[in-house]
């Protein structure tokens, strides 16, 4: 077991460690920015069915619908075709409507998990087409589904899925800036330059990585925490979400995570002195209003963490912590902004001296109800 660990002590800091590397991976081959040239194998198959959907439905649990959250900002902003993001538990039953123009996008690293595949069988059976995202090749989702992309993350061990997400935010987001462009909405332009930073992702993320030894002193600080609220806008919304659940799977801490703005209908009742905030604050388009939720959490005494772009000065001279991520196309922050809160979650969970690869009461893969 060590040497697949590859010298790493948990599969989970390998698996952070190796996205780079797994990012590259699951882009190869289906994007060549300097030439302006995407494919993607499954969607050239229904391409007409992508460019024609009045809507795009998307299941998943866990991990897998924070992607599907991802993905539905980059569909409805590139590509202009409404997306609803559904847990695969609640779609199957809710008697949902859908129809034979809707499109289903499955996703989930095992292809294994029991609601996902039944929300699958269920679409189905209403003539909707399938596309699933798995990383598991053969896997049961990616042979239910009509057509799909693989992830090619390579296998995820840890129980805490991070690899796998970043491959799936980075299929997702070639499959918006492909039915973009072939619906008109993604000017080529606006391609192009998409293209040429999702080229540079790889490498950013390493730089990301390099902030391990930072993380590891906030974690020192924070580690006895009972609580924890997690709060980002937009893209970074989903990730914020994301954050709290790795935090609360692996350490076993309360984690909430939220869209910055609701904090006043709820979470900022809870902030006080003790409580840590962590705020992803990158340079966006909505930079200056997180700028005033990390004032509100100020004011009430709260202790913010936030993850902001490098070089930012405003949310620095107000927050306890700052963790700087490099700069990047706001729809591809999430690639970047998660990063830090992987790390931060796993090293917590370690000084917590929590079983960081098995947590308890979890499953790599719910094949049951
Ligand atoms: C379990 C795992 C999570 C995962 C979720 C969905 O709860 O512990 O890490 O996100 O299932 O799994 P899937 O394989 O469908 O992505």
């Amino acid at each position: 077991e060590s040497i697949e660990k590859g010298g790493y002590e948990h599969f989970m800091l390998k698996e952070i460690f190796e996205q780079p590397r797994s990012i590259l991976d699951s882009m190869r081959g289906r994007m060549i920015a300097e030439s302006n040239h995407l494919m993607m194998s499954g969607i050239r198959e229904f391409e007409n069915k992508f460019v024609n959907a009045e809507r795009i439905i998307i299941v998943a649990c866990g991990t897998s619908w924070h992607a599907g959250l991802v993905a539905e900002y980059l569909i409805e902003d590139l590509a202009r075709i409404p997306v609803e993001v559904e847990y695969a538990s609640e779609f199957r039953y809710r008697n949902p409507i859908i129809t034979e123009k809707d499109i289903v996008i499955a996703i989930s690293q095992s292809g294994e998990t029991a609601d996902t595949l039944a929300a699958i069988e269920l679409a189905k059976s209403k003539g909707a087409t399938i596309f699933g995202i798995c990383n598991v090749v053969g896997s049961s989702i990616a042979r239910a589904t009509d057509a799909g992309a693989y992830t090619h993350a390579g296998p995820e061990i840890g129980v805490a899925s991070t690899k796998a997400f970043t491959a799936q935010v980075t299929v997702l987001t070639l499959i918006a800036m492909i039915i973009g462009s072939k619906r008109g909405t993604l000017e080529t332009t606006k391609l192009h330059e998409l293209m040429v930073e999702l080229e540079t992702i790889p490498s950013k993320v390493e730089r990301a990585l390099q902030l391990n030894d930072q993380i590891v002193e906030i974690s020192e600080k924070y580690k006895d925490a009972p609580n924890c609220i997690y709060l980002g806008r937009g893209y970074n919304f989903p990730v914020a979400l994301e954050g709290a659940l790795k935090l609360k799977e692996i350490s076993y801490i309360h984690a909430e995570g939220y869209p910055a703005a609701e904090m006043k209908h709820g979470p900022i009742a809870l902030i006080d002195e003790h409580m840590p905030v962590i705020v992803i604050a990158t340079k966006d388009s909505s930079y200056e209003k997180i700028v005033s939720n990390v004032q509100e959490v100020k004011a009430r005494k709260g202790k913010v963490i936030a993850i902001v772009t490098e070089g930012d000065t405003t949310i620095p001279a107000m927050a306890d912590h700052v963790i700087e991520i490099p700069e990047t196309s706001e729809h591809l922050t999430p690639l970047l902004s998660v990063i830090p809160l992987q790390l931060l979650s796993y090293h917590i969970a370690v000084m917590r001296g929590c079983n960081v690869d098995q947590p308890r009461n979890l499953a790599k893969s719910v094949t049951v109800e």
